[in-house]
């Protein structure tokens, strides 16, 4: 069984969607900011604030890389940003994983992250309108990024359980 990597901007629904493929394909989910905060025993908003961006996706490239290693099936769920640095986006089209990125338009994530910013260092301190205006931009320069991923699979309007029946039918 390949690793299967989701991935896609903040707010499209990563974590939320691999909890719910965990359960259904019985393979552990591994979140990478969960798996950083572990390892440094930092929040992603503590290493943003003291350590600053660099250093968090240099931290981000390595916690990728040892996940990549692990030898048993897991889905990863990546964060916003990790297609974009070092050569993440070449890692995600290697012969043992399965990418999908999880596509939303700007309304959906403005809708999404105006309720749930506060622990997103890029976008903790913005209102909806500078939001709006700084997701349409950062999503614009991603998604050469995002497009790199192996699937691509929309997610506006659609239920939890319609995403997941779209990547199973990927993965058959
Ligand atoms: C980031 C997204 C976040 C987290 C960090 C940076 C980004 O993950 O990795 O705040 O650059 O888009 P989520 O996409 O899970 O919010």
């Amino acid at each position: 069984m390949k690793k299967i990597i989701l991935l896609g901007y903040m707010g499209c629904g990563k974590s939320t969607i691999a909890k719910e493929l965990s359960k259904k394909l019985e393979i552990p989910f591994v979140d990478l900011d969960e798996f950083i905060e572990k390892k440094v025993k930092m929040t992603i908003k503590t290493i943003f604030a003291e350590k600053g961006e660099i250093h968090f996706r240099k931290l981000e490239h390595e916690c990728f890389v040892e996940l990549l290693h692990f030898t048993e099936p897991i889905i990863i769920g990546l964060g916003g940003g990790t297609p974009c640095y070092a050569n993440n986006h070449e890692l995600l089209k290697g012969d043992d994983v399965i990418s999908v990125y999880l596509k939303a338009s700007i309304d959906t994530l403005v809708g999404r992250l105006s309720l749930n910013k506060s622990n997103r260092p890029l976008i903790a301190n913005k209102n909806d309108e500078e939001m709006k205006e700084f997701i349409a931009t950062h999503l614009f320069e991603r998604s050469y990024y995002y497009n790199q991923a192996q699937h691509t699979v929309t997610v506006d309007q659609k239920t939890i359980e319609d995403t997941i029946k779209d990547i199973l039918v990927l993965l058959a």
